[in-house]
């Protein structure tokens, strides 16, 4: 009896086997490796296993990605690159234009995407009008990361503006704790100089330099006063922030080492994952000075030409899965994110996720919303490179001077566009 069930088994697992190969392959580069993103990117695999099909995981660690897209260069150039990578913003355009992607109009056609999509989406999704990538959600960057009880035992108010986080900062400091979790490295460095400069810049201002790159905007007085609350922020991080990646300073947040933490809302994952509650063991709020501002993150596979027929219907599938109500739903309750279609249900949301899609809408409407340049939305990986250099030796270096770093930003951006 025990070796008949035995070998019904071995038959079932041959057989999912072996029809998961028949029905094909789709290997997926991304950098989904802490533990909310690999929760969220568990969903995507599990539904697409669920239709027959077989996922090949390649995970590249590393917050922004610079390390994946590395990796893919070269995977790419020796002509074996992955079905689908996560690739964003202006860098589909440049992949395109390469001629490695594939055309996605009849799965787009089929599954309504254009009706389905903020026309905003689908420019991005789209080379010369044909989709060759496909969304999973909307990320917002401006976030600030609160941990309640620190506040409280530090006597302190939950800051709304620079002034009032300095002033928090303070006493939080003198409390014994640390008023901001960072993870110091360069890519988390500009992430949080982005939240600064837009506080600063305003909308308009902020797409003048980082956008249109204009040699005004990027060395002008507001730039300035960015970069010189940005160096006064160096003084509430603690001194082993370098080399921590940005999931860890979220845990410092979750357990009550640090105040607050500034990052984009793939750190809620971290929080939902550890089975924290907003409202109550956390909040969230824009970052200091951007109330009503949205700065914009779209996650996005890119999907490459393939040759075997197989592996191109896996791949039809998944671009298809994701933007099904479903996945929407649960990848990005998982993620921190909030779904890429406008059509959805908010209601099984948490409080940080509606919070997110109203102020998405209305930033929308109020032309408050912009691509987030340290999340490689707004510029070309050279530009996107030049500036995080700049930020990053400036944050480092305790005499560096604010309108020095200024001049240096528009000088270093000039140069990447020659
Ligand atoms: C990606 C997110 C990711 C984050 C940290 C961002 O650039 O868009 O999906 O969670 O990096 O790795």
């Amino acid at each position: 009896m025990k070796m008949l069930k035995r070998s019904a088994a071995a038959l079932a697992l041959c057989c999912a086997a072996s029809m998961a190969q028949a029905k094909g392959t789709v290997e997926v580069l991304h950098w989904w490796t802490s533990g909310g993103e690999a929760r969220a990117v568990g969903v995507l695999k599990n539904m697409l296993e669920q239709e027959g099909y077989h996922w090949k995981d390649f995970a590249v660690a590393g917050g922004g990605g610079s390390a994946a897209m590395t990796v893919l260069k070269t995977r790419a150039v020796s002509g074996n690159p992955p079905a689908a990578a996560q690739i964003k913003g202006p860098s589909i355009q440049e992949w395109a234009k390469l001629g490695f992607l594939t055309n996605l109009d009849p799965v787009a056609k089929k599954e309504h995407w254009n009706q389905e999509l903020p026309p905003l989406v689908q420019k991005i999704m789209q080379y010369k009008g044909h989709y060759v990538a496909v969304p999973a959600n909307v990320h917002r960057v401006n976030w600030l990361w609160v941990n309640p009880e620190v506040f409280k035992k530090a006597d302190a108010q939950i800051p709304h503006t620079w002034p009032e986080f300095f002033a928090a900062a303070k006493k939080i400091k003198a409390a014994g704790f640390i008023p901001l979790a960072h993870g110091g490295n360069p890519w988390g460095d500009t992430t949080l100089f982005e939240a600064v400069a837009l506080s600063q810049l305003g909308p308009d201002d902020y797409r003048k330099a980082f956008v249109d790159l204009d040699q005004n905007v990027l060395e002008g007085p507001k730039m300035v006063e960015a970069f010189t609350i940005f160096k006064k922020i160096h003084d509430d991080i603690d001194s082993n922030s370098p080399g921590r990646q940005w999931n860890m300073a979220t845990h410092m947040v979750i357990n009550g080492k640090a105040a607050m933490q500034i990052m984009g809302d793939w750190a809620k994952g971290e929080f939902t994952a550890a089975g924290k509650v907003p409202g109550k063991d956390y909040e969230c709020l824009p970052a200091p000075g951007t109330q009503g501002d949205f700065s914009l993150n779209i996650d996005s596979l890119a999907m490459f030409q393939l040759k075997d027929k197989a592996d191109i219907k896996a791949q039809d599938a998944l671009a298809a899965l994701m933007l099904q109500p479903k996945f929407q739903r649960v990848f990005n309750m998982a993620k921190g994110s909030i779904p890429v279609r406008t059509d959805l249900s908010m209601k099984s949301f948490d409080a940080c996720a509606q919070a997110s899609m109203k102020a998405f809408k209305a930033a929308s409407k109020d032309g408050r919303l912009v691509p987030s340049f340290s999340q490689s939305m707004a510029d070309s990986d050279a530009v996107l490179g030049q500036i995080t250099d700049v930020v990053t030796n400036f944050f480092n270096d305790p005499g560096a001077d604010p309108k020095k770093a200024a001049h240096q930003l528009a000088v270093a951006v000039k140069s990447a566009q020659l």
